[in-house]
């Protein structure tokens, strides 16, 4: 069993188990005998099933258990040796178990709510918070129910259920994150007059655009989603200029996977202004890696990006030989993009196609007819690629993989989540089944740089109450907190960086780092085998665990997010700061 499936089953039994025992002591209060006593019977079994759950959690990584171990398990516990005991006696007058039962139903609830609603770290004050409200809703249910508790009893609640309620709320107020410092401007390689130059202009606007012959209203650059592709060869200098014609929110240009000067990152409020209708700013950087990577807007990215103002960016070593395509992949208003093309290709001519994800969720792309090799990876080539056949790949959101085989003399297709984007020629083929390449086994290793690390940061995914704003949200956090109170990541330049991330929540996190690509380390465990991997958008699934490392060699403040860019909105964002 994977992590990620223990952690929903974990869950459900959490969930049954308080059910259970709610049910129990409420059907036990009507005086329905055999289900109060089935419900409860069931519950005390689902209360012992934990045992087993937790127990793999913890071994899969702390990260996954703590606040299951510190507080729903010893309420657990408490349940079960409230009620078990009385159940055992099988009551002659149900309802006297009536109180015990909804105990154990207050505690598994308790329990439960750590874990939904904070999770990772656990903390002694949400903790004591959950013991509160489990003996506040006890007494209030004793009351209710016409049972007179002693007055020693009584008194021993409210004492517990104040004084728990009052460590509690201090103790779970967690420290503010450290102030921000000023931004570091310098360039690591300041463009000069004098190199070639390539100059772009890119108006951002509303616009109405054709869709598989529907009009569809977006937010696009020069009136066309995606935008325009912009090309340089390596060593120009990139001089594009933005205008926001009338998106009233702003916008911004990003440019993902390339690793700008921090002052060109366009992130609004991080490395610059918000450019708002009537406005415009001018990227200037030098053209320094080939690869695949795109551009978009980081300014409401969620919203901005799904509306249209994304495009292609592809830096290329030498004038192109062969055919060299782009598919960036997107959902516009529900219908994807890019329309299917069929082009054919003379037989022994080379072709890479260029694969973007600029969606917020994983896809997936199979190339049928020709054994094909993965040259690259998030722009930085691959290692000794090895022949593939018959084999899907999932490129994570903000990802790009580069496909590269010659042409052969029957034609080929590439499909995308099972919808053929690009051919030569008529193919029909079920790819449903294939197999997906796993590139951390992929290509020719090579040792990791570094055998020391500076700097260790872990960052634990997950969901939780988010109370700081002025409404309260079920955030996306990462160590317990959202956006803006996560602390940054401190580094000084030069520092070799290692961290560690860890999803236990019920949904893929694609990672994304600005300013620097990371080397993949291991994942859930075991190192990386195949060819290294420099990365700067991977899935952590739920229940993964990801090491990676990079050489802070980029001064600057830099995002650090989720690349589901709902989830980034969500509080998902944390930044990379140089000290
Ligand atoms: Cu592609 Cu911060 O984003
Ligand atoms: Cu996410």
């Amino acid at each position: 069993m994977t992590t990620g499936s223990l952690l929903a089953a974990d869950l459900v039994i959490a969930v049954l188990a308080a059910a259970g025992w709610l049910g129990g002591g409420a059907a036990s209060a009507a005086r329905r005998r055999p289900l109060a006593l089935g419900l409860a019977a069931f519950a005390l079994l689902a209360t012992l099933a934990r045992a087993i759950t937790i127990t793999a959690l913890a071994r899969a990584g702390w990260w996954f258990a703590a606040e299951k171990v510190l507080v729903a398990a010893p309420l657990s516990l408490a349940a079960v040796v409230v009620a078990g005991p009385r159940l055992l006696r099988a009551p002659g007058d149900i309802r006297s178990v009536a109180v015990p039962l909804l105990f154990a139903g207050y505690a598994g609830s308790g329990g439960l709510l750590v874990t939904v609603l904070h999770g990772y770290p656990a903390s002694a004050g949400v903790g004591l918070l959950a013991v509160a409200g489990v003996v506040a809703a006890t007494a209030v249910t004793w009351r209710a129910l016409g049972a007179r508790p002693s007055p020693t009893v009584s008194r021993v609640a409210l004492a517990v259920a104040v004084a728990a309620l009052v460590t509690g709320t201090g103790l779970a107020v967690t420290p503010d994150a450290a102030p921000g410092v000023p931004h570091d401007h310098r360039y690591r390689d300041a463009p000069t007059a004098g190199e070639p130059t390539r100059r772009f202009t890119l108006t951002a606007g509303t616009a109405t655009v054709s869709v598989s012959g529907r009009d569809v209203e977006a937010w696009a650059f020069n009136g066309q989603v995606p935008g325009p592709e912009l090309t340089a060869t390596v060593g120009d200098v990139l001089e594009v200029t933005l205008r926001n014609r009338d998106i009233g929110r702003g916008v911004t240009l990003h440019w993902h996977g390339y690793d700008v000067p921090n002052s060109q990152d366009g992130v609004p409020g991080v490395t610059q202004a918000t450019v708002l209708p009537g406005q415009e700013f001018v990227y200037r950087f030098r053209a320094d890696q080939v690869g695949t990577y795109w551009y978009h807007t980081h300014a409401v990215s969620d919203i901005g990006v799904r509306k249209g103002l994304y495009g292609v960016l592809v830096v290329r070593p030498a004038p192109v030989t062969g055919v060299d395509v782009t598919v960036p992949v997107h959902t516009l208003s529900g219908l994807p993009l890019p329309a299917p093309r069929t082009e054919p290709v003379e037989a022994g001519v080379p072709v890479r196609l260029r694969l973007i994800n600029t969606d917020s969720t994983t896809h997936r792309y199979a190339l049928a007819g020709t054994p094909f090799r993965v040259a690259a990876i998030d722009g930085s080539d691959l290692r000794g690629p090895t022949p593939l056949v018959d084999t899907a790949v999932m490129i994570p959101a903000g990802g790009r993989y580069d496909l590269v085989f010659t042409a052969p003399a029957t034609p080929v297709a590439l499909f995308v989540d099972g919808r053929e984007v690009y051919s030569t020629g008529p193919v029909s083929a079920a790819t449903g089944a294939w197999p997906v390449l796993d590139p951390l086994s992929y290509g020719v290793a090579s040792p990791v740089p570094w055998s020391r690390f500076d700097k260790e940061f872990t960052l634990v995914l997950d969901r939780g109450l988010d109370l700081r704003g002025l409404l309260p949200r079920y955030a996306h956090t990462v160590n317990g907190a959202a956006e803006p109170d996560i602390p940054p990541q401190v580094v000084r330049l030069d520092d070799i960086v290692r961290f560690t991330i860890v999803n236990r929540s019920q949904v893929v996190h694609p990672w994304h780092l600005h300013g620097h690509h990371v080397l993949v380390l291991t994942r859930n465990g075991k190192p990386a085998t195949g060819s290294p991997l420099w990365l700067d958008s991977f899935d952590v699934r739920p229940g993964d665990v990801w090491e990676v490392a990079f050489r802070a060699d980029n001064p600057g403040m830099w995002a650090n997010h989720c690349h589901n860019l709902a989830h980034a909105d969500a509080g998902m964002t944390l930044h990379l700061m140089y000290s």
